[in-house]
């Protein structure tokens, strides 16, 4: 370890760690944090590392000088083998092109009609639910917010109706997310020229994602008008020096990256929100007032939203405590700086939110849900770059409001029928895969909300 490095492990001291961070990654990196302060260094053989774990440190990497940085990292690079180079995965001038191209699609006016897709695709989740209501029968929580995201991002963005579907794709995206994490996990293993179960696996599932994507490009060539959709707008766009359209690999890359970026990270903070819920009667309680006293027995609109505030707290602080993109990375690709310590070129940089989000300097009692931190008179107590479950900086995720708007307007239509339960004795353990996720999905209860 040089002089001027920051605390942390040196190679050898790293390897006794290698099964700990196997089984408790997020553990591990909360212990990091915790004994080693706000820059954690790791050294792996010729490879640096470092875990930043404060506000300044992050809005260094994120917004100040992001242009030092890229996503040429491990965790990107396996995500590409899925989404290819679509907005989430690639940089530079591509990733400028498509952002500006995409933006238009989340515009405000984009947002306000969503109510006209999230409420009817949730009233069909509801009525489904009856049956489990009326019977005792345990829903799997995770699933039903799963599918009802990938509906929804469907039709919102594609204006395709995938309810048919829903199931066998959101089963493939997570075969191929799982299968990435493992490849994570296993960096020692067979090359995938050997077929294993597993690659067998991840290679169907992939190739069902694809079948469905590029059948929903065929039938939307097929029309004299492609739209004003997302999809459209992919397929109408031209480049402005060559006037060539995007390739039919790219209008996949980046309709594949929206499918799963945006509904896997709204399915899991809506599942955590549910579990957080049922552990806090009270905030239960306060959400089903305001939820009553602001829509009575009728359908919420996006107009109701701004009545909504404490709706739309309780997601904020289930992102809070579990942040779906609990692991930002990024590849110094210049000298820098972070808290005084130099940042060598080439090095990997880990932001965690999950740690962040629970730094005790930043969040008072950081282990408690409590949605009133992020009222108005609270809201604006900790430093912009301490909750980053969207990201910062340019990279910030081009789906925030989308998810916002989309998990406020469910949250207040579940709260207005029922009440979900965690059975008794449940034991709920987080796997830190590509989200957060309830291992082995989250069975609950459904109460008809008296
Ligand atoms: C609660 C829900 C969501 C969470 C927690 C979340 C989280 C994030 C985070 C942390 C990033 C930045 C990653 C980085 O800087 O390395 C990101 C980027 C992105 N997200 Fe989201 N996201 C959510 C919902 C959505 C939705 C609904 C969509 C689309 C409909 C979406 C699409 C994307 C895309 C395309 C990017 C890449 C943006 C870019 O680099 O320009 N996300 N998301």
């Amino acid at each position: 370890m040089i002089a001027d490095c920051p605390p942390g492990f040196k190679s050898y001291e790293l390897l006794f760690q290698l099964n700990r961070i196997r089984r408790d990654t997020l553990g591990f990196l909360l212990d990091c944090a915790a004994k080693f302060g706000d820059l954690t260094y790791f050294e792996a053989g010729k490879q640096r590392a470092f875990l930043v774990n404060s506000a300044d440190g992050v809005r260094r990497v994120l917004q100040d000088n992001h242009r030092a940085y890229n996503k040429d990292t491990i965790q990107y690079n396996s995500l590409a083998q899925i989404t290819g180079r679509g907005l989430l995965t690639s940089d530079g001038d591509l990733w400028f092109r498509q952002r500006r191209l995409e933006q238009p699609a989340f515009s405000r006016a984009r947002l306000n009609a969503l109510d006209g897709v999230v409420v009817p695709t949730v009233q069909k989740m509801l009525q489904r639910w009856e049956r489990y209501a009326a019977s005792g029968e345990l829903v799997d929580v995770d699933g039903e917010m799963m599918r009802v995201t990938l509906e929804i991002v469907g039709k919102a963005l594609f204006s395709i109706d995938l309810s048919t579907q829903a199931h066998q794709l959101t089963e493939a995206v997570l075969t191929v997310l799982d299968h990435i994490v493992y490849q994570a996990q296993n960096p020692v293993r067979l090359p995938e020229i050997f077929l294993t179960p597993r690659t067998v696996r991840f290679r169907a599932a992939l190739s069902t994602l694809d079948m469905a994507v590029y059948e929903m490009i065929a039938n939307r060539r097929e029309q004299a008008d492609p739209g004003e959709d997302m999809l459209g707008m992919l397929l109408k766009a031209r480049d402005e020096q060559t006037g060539q359209p995007m390739s039919e690999e790219q209008v996949r890359d980046e309709v594949i990256t929206l499918l799963i970026a945006g509904h896997e990270t709204v399915a899991s903070a809506l599942t955590w929100s549910w579990y957080l819920l049922a552990q806090h009667s009270r905030v239960w309680e306060n959400l089903r007032t305001e939820v009553g006293s602001v829509l009575q027995d009728r359908l919420p609109t996006t107009a109701d939203l701004p009545n909504l505030p404490y709706t739309a707290q309780v997601f904020s602080e289930a992102l809070r405590l579990y942040p779906p993109a609990w692991l930002i990375t990024r590849k110094a690709i210049e000298d820098d700086q972070i808290g005084g310590y130099p940042i060598p070129k080439g090095a990997l940089i880990i932001i965690s939110p999950y740690v962040i989000h629970r730094h005790p300097a930043y969040w008072e009692n950081p282990l408690a849900f409590d949605p009133e931190r992020f009222n108005e008179a609270r809201g604006k107590s900790y430093p912009r770059y301490a909750y980053i479950p969207f990201g910062g900086g340019p990279r910030l995720c081009i789906g925030s409001q989308f998810a916002q708007v989309e998990a406020t307007l469910i949250l207040a239509m579940v709260t207005q029928h029922y009440r979900l339960e965690l059975p008794e004795g449940s034991q709920v353990k987080v796997d830190a895969l590509v989200t957060l996720r309830p291992h082995g999905g989250l069975a609950m209860r459904v109460i008809r909300a008296a």
